[in-house]
Parts: C-alpha cells; sequence; structure tokens
C-alpha cells in the first residue's frame, strides 16, 4: 500500500528546481547539448554525494546545472520534477530557480523563466498542480548582478511569486541586499530569504528587518536566539525546513540530531521540504516519511505540517481553503 506520507496533500514551499536534476538527466542533457562532462558516470556523480557542509554540495551543484541550456532543458527539468512531485502527493509548489547561474552561461533569462512555467502549466492542466516561481539571488555575487537580474525580469513579473536569497550564507549577510528587495517588494513581489541554515540566528534577524522577508528559509539556527524564536513564535513566521538537507550537509549527524522538534516545541510554523531532492536523497514525501520514522510523530502530526505547508503558501485564500 502507498504511505499515507506520500498520499497526503501538500504544498512544497522550499525548492530549488536545479536541485532536482537527476545524475541520468545530467547525462541526458549533457549529451543533447553536445557537452563534455567531468564526471565518467551516473555512479561517479552519485558518489559525490557525501558533503560535510553547504560549499562542496554547492559546487557540484552548480557544475552538474552547467548541462541546462535551453528552454527544453528547463522545461524537462520541471516536468520531471512534477511528475515526481505529483507522485508524493503535492498539490502546490513554489518553486526557487537561480537565473545568475544561468545567464552567466548565455542561457537567456527568458528561456529559463518560459521553459520552467511552460511545465507548471502542464501541470496544472494534467493534475491541478498550482503554484510558481520565486526568483533566488545568488548572495555570494555581487549586488549589482542582482540588481541587473532584477531589472532584466521587471516587465514579467507577473510571471514569477518573489524572490528569495540563496548559495553561500556566512560573509554574505542579508543587509547586503537591502535595497534590491525594497526594490523586489516595490514591484510587489513576495520575499523569503535563506537564513539560518549556516549562517548564525543574526542572518535570521536580519532577513526579517532589513529584507522583510515573509517566510524564514531553514532558519534552524534561530534556536540559539530565545529572542528571536519568541519574535518568530509570536509573528507565526513561516520556517521553510528541509530535514534531509540539513542531514546530508551535516548541519547534524543524524536525523535524531535535528532540531525539528525543539522548533515545533517552541510554538513555530514549520513547514517540511526537500530543498535539493536529487542531491539530498528524498523528495518532499521521502522528508515527510524520515521525520515520521524518527521521531514518531502519528499521521494526525503529520497532516498539521501538510496544513502548514498550505497556509504558509503564497497561494489564493480561495485556493487555500480548496487545499485544506
Ligand atoms: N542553501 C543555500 N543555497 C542553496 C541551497 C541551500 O540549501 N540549495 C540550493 N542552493
Ligand atoms: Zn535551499
Amino acid at each position: 500500500m502507498t504511505n499515507a506520507m506520500y498520499t497526503l496533500p501538500k504544498a512544497e514551499l522550499h525548492l530549488h528546481i536545479e536541485g532536482t536534476l537527476e545524475p541520468e538527466m545530467v547525462f541526458a542533457l549533457a549529451e543533447r547539448n553536445g557537452m563534455e562532462l567531468p564526471f565518467a558516470s551516473v555512479d561517479d556523480i552519485r558518489s559525490r554525494l557525501d558533503f560535510t557542509s553547504l560549499q562542496p554540495f554547492l559546487d557540484l551543484y552548480f557544475e552538474c546545472g552547467a548541462v541546462l541550456r535551453t528552454q527544453q532543458d528547463f522545461h524537462d527539468l520541471a516536468a520531471a520534477y512534477l511528475t515526481r512531485a505529483h507522485e508524493q502527493g503535492l498539490r502546490h509548489v513554489e518553486m526557487f530557480f537561480d537565473p545568475q547561474g544561468h545567464t552567466a552561461r548565455g542561457v537567456p533569462v527568458d528561456a529559463v523563466i518560459d521553459g520552467l512555467l511552460s511545465a507548471l502549466a502542464e501541470a496544472h492542466e494534467e493534475w491541478g498542480i498550482t503554484g510558481g516561481l520565486i526568483m533566488c539571488f545568488l548572495r555570494d555575487l555581487p549586488v549589482e548582478s542582482a540588481f541587473a537580474l532584477l531589472d532584466s525580469v521587471a516587465h514579467r513579473v507577473d510571471d514569477l511569486i518573489g524572490v528569495g536569497l540563496d548559495s553561500t550564507e556566512v560573509g554574505y549577510p542579508p543587509e547586503l541586499f537591502e535595497q534590491v528587495y525594497a526594490h523586489a517588494r516595490g514591484l510587489g513581489l513576495h520575499a523569503v530569504a535563506h537564513a539560518g541554515e549556516e549562517g548564525g540566528p543574526e542572518y535570521v534577524s536580519g532577513s526579517l528587518d532589513l529584507l522583510k522577508v515573509e517566510r524564514v528559509d531553514h532558519g534552524i539556527r534561530s534556536l540559539e536566539d530565545p529572542e528571536l524564536v519568541e519574535r518568530l513564535r509570536a509573528a507565526q513566521v513561516p520556517m521553510t525546513v528541509c530535514p534531509l538537507s540539513t542531514v546530508r550537509l551535516a548541519g547534524v549527524p543524524t536525523m535524531a540530531d535535528h532540531p525539528l522538534p525543539r522548533m515545533i516545541e517552541a510554538g513555530l510554523l514549520v513547514t517540511i521540504n526537500s530543498d535539493d531532492p536529487s542531491y539530498f536523497g528524498g523528495y518532499v514525501g521521502d522528508n515527510y516519511l524520515a521525520i515520521q520514522q524518527t521521531f514518531g510523530y502519528d499521521n494526525l502530526a503529520m497532516a498539521g505540517f501538510a496544513l502548514n505547508s498550505v497556509t504558509a503558501s503564497f497561494a489564493s485564500d480561495a485556493r487555500k481553503d480548496e487545499l485544506r
């Protein structure tokens, strides 16, 4: 029988579409695009997934992501993800993408957006999945690059849900992006940011105060600052936690050490997500299953996480009512 963790209707709010690139697709796209790969085989890529921190993962993520060249590639990537997401009970997805990783290789940002949107439109048609795109700024690139990216999509902001901030966290604090975010919010875009994944709680408070984020991505190190925890609890700021990711990036040694139970006990609004499923060993339902098996949450508690994912989404109120 299909496990309830896969059939439970849910939303995914922390998913990097480039992080769904499976090794088999890396090879298929490299061949289609006539590219040489620095990997011997699919297994060679799989043998490199024992990361010890964020940076070695990011290096591999960008190396593999280099095979994405055409609008069709982005369509095929998102279509493959959405098929798996559908199989794991996903009804709504707010998908991160990293245009600066692609425009640097000469791929037009419009090809990226159009490819991803066409797959989302098909998933809506076929399965009724709703959602859209959250455009992320790579925080280790110059702020001018983020501004240039935002300017380049300003004519089509209606095709985006919001902006996010990802890549190397430590050393690239939120204050760098205060003006970029102000501009994005002025265009009517929602604001989220990775914070407190490897960086300390000050990255989370800075994201709230300066970037005015509506959700915090990861946010696990918030627990080190009781005042911040109280603030997040009182305002019910959604946290997009990614259990398998945090274990794989050695934020914690094993799932049993994950701070998730402490976040829940603190009264935080926690959602469960997959982050970069092809690199971290599982899609959204696999993350639900992993925490249920580790912490023994019953199905009612697990349904609570799914409900949180709907509440924390940027779906319309009417769509949220449908999903609850
Ligand atoms: N953290 C920061 N940057 C990222 C991640 C992440 O988990 N995944 C893809 N880019
Ligand atoms: Zn992430």
